[in-house]
């Protein structure tokens, strides 16, 4: 496996792995990476000859105040992990190599980056498309992969390919859980045990809302407001927001008649945490 640092030396190594119309795939990451990340690269090795695991914090994402400087960065064991997976190269640029000087370009994937997470971190997503454009461009994959963990980030990326006409296709993979049913995140690390006991009651809510629209409710607002009720109930998470969505126009939908997306984002204290479930009326309770 190579580590390239700067764009001349990815595109070096990946110059010979592309030939004979090997597929290339690529799994963008932040680092500190989980089994979330090790089912996106086995997922790209199942489809793609040479697989690009990309680790770079992306400060555009990031608003004053967030955790920027504390993201953990841990590039020694990750790409040790990549390498014990089957990476073929990591690309892992300094911020000045992605940005020389401050981007005058940007993409911009309008009204679904202003929804949900949106309302609240302003240039999220406006953030996330430019990198991962950026990304597309230097490494020119034929398939990426994105964890529906991100469910809006994955919605917007879409939405961004399509709107562009890049060749490449956008592959989602199922979010990874932990036994307790928490959702893997690289933002986990900053849980104690206790405030961990109060985090997995996001995905207890979930799970709740799921299985009562298996069970017939079809009534969004009858599913929002039980998974509102026991998210207000725990004295120290603070909800943000809890929406059924349409899957793909992330606009609010009232009735359960097709598939949906529940999504619900919340703090426990200082740490931000997002998840999401498919509400599905076409699965059925045994
Ligand atoms: O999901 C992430 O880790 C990031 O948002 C991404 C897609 C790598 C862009 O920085």
């Amino acid at each position: 496996m190579r580590t390239a640092h700067t764009i001349t030396d990815l595109r070096k190594a990946l110059q010979p792995l592309r030939r004979d119309g090997r597929r290339v795939g690529l799994v963008p990451t932040m680092g500190a990476l989980h089994d979330g990340h090790w089912s996106l690269v086995e997922q790209a090795r199942r489809s793609c000859e040479t697989v690009v695991a990309s680790i770079f914090v992306n400060p555009l994402q990031f608003s004053p105040g967030e955790d920027y400087e504390a993201y953990p960065r841990v590039l020694d064991d990750d790409v040790a992990g990549c390498a014990q997976r089957g990476c073929d190269v990591v690309f892992a640029p300094a911020p000045g190599e992605m940005y020389p000087s401050p981007p005058l370009a940007r993409v911009a994937v309008r009204g679904l980056s202003e929804r949900l997470c949106g309302r609240t971190r302003t240039g999220h997503f406006d953030g996330v498309a430019t990198v991962v454009a950026k990304l597309f461009n230097v490494v020119q994959p034929d398939a990426a992969y994105f964890g529906e963990k991100d469910y809006q980030q994955l919605v917007v990326i879409r939405r961004m390919v399509r709107d562009l006409n890049m060749p490449i296709d956008v592959v989602s993979c199922p979010t990874v859980r932990d036994p307790d049913g928490m959702a893997l995140s690289s933002r986990n690390a900053y849980l104690d045990a206790d405030q961990r006991s109060h985090a997995r009651l996001i995905s207890a809510a979930l799970y709740e809302a799921v299985e009562s629209v298996r069970s017939g409710e079809r009534d969004g607002r009858r599913v929002l407001a039980e998974a509102g009720r026991r998210l207000a109930a725990d004295p120290v998470l603070q909800v943000e927001y809890v929406e059924i969505v349409h899957p793909k126009t992330l606009e609010p939908v009232a009735r359960i008649d097709h598939p949906a997306r529940l999504c619900v984002a919340a703090r426990v204290d200082a740490v931000r945490l997002i998840d999401n479930m498919l509400l599905d009326p076409t699965e059925r309770a045994e």
